[in-house]
């Protein structure tokens, strides 16, 4: 069995740019509940409607629908040999929905990685981020820009890089908010675990926060 890992840390860290080298490295799923919710709302279906609200406010799906369909993710096969979650738990009561299931399952999350960045930071981060239309690939206008300028480098790609929608200012300081009153208490739970691993990663770039983050697979026994 692989490792089962849960990034934390505020919106813009920098989990789904860590959380997709580390399934890459690892072979193991890359599972972003935002993206999940996002791809829903392109396709038009039915939880797409009803998570739009939330997700156009900056503010948290409930509780229920979101563990629900993570349970369905984590059955599928891809996920026998372990997994990356990627804003996901971010409620305390997530938080245990997520243990208990996996008990149920005979299983446990191995490791918490919590990418730690001052919320000045976060603003600047969020405000030039750009991402590919296509194949979802994250860019930053200021810190990592594409080799295609507005389309994607990936490839074989060539997609339009477009703005999220929630990156406009006023969500991103709600989003904020909302992640320092019911996210960051996880935090916590995590630690009292004794699985909680932070990553200091003010003014570094995404190479030297993944020097970090490869140093605790590697204590892990993983990488
Ligand atoms: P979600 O998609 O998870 O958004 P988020 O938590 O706000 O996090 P982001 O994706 O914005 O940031 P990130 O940490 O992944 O940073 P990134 O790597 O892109 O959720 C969106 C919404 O869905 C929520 O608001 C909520 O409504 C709903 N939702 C999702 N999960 C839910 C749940 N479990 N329960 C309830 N509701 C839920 O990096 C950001 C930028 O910085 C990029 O431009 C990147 O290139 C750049 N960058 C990354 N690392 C660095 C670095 N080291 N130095 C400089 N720039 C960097
Ligand atoms: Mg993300």
């Amino acid at each position: 069995m692989g490792l089962r890992i849960v990034m934390l840390g505020a919106p813009g860290a920098g989990k789904g740019t860590q959380a997709v080298r580390i399934a890459q490295r690892l072979q193991v799923p890359h599972i972003s509940t935002g993206d999940i919710f996002r791809a829903h709302l392109k396709e038009g279906t039915e939880i797409g409607r009803e998570v739009q609200q939330y997700l156009d406010a900056g503010r948290l799906v409930p509780d229920e629908l979101t563990c629900t369909i993570v349970a369905d993710r984590l059955q599928d096969p891809d996920c026998r040999n372990g997994y990356v979650l990627d804003g996901f738990p971010r409620s305390l009561p997530q938080a245990e929905a997520l243990t208990k299931l996996l008990e149920e399952r005979g299983g446990r999350i191995d490791m918490a990685i919590n990418i730690n960045v001052p919320d000045e930071e976060i603003v600047e981060r969020l405000t030039a981020r750009r991402s590919c239309s296509e194949c979802g690939k994250i860019f930053n206008m200021k810190f990592s820009p594409s080799a295609n300028g507005d389309r994607c480098d990936a490839p074989g790609c060539h997609g339009m890089l477009e703005r999220r929608t929630d990156d406009a200012e006023d969500t991103i300081r709600e989003r904020l908010r909302v992640y320092h009153e019911t996210t960051e208490p996880i935090i916590g739970y995590y630690d009292n675990q004794g699985i909680l691993r932070t990553v200091p990663a003010a003014q570094t770039g995404p190479d030297g926060v993944f020097k970090k983050v490869e140093e605790l697979l590697e204590s892990a026994g993983a990488a």
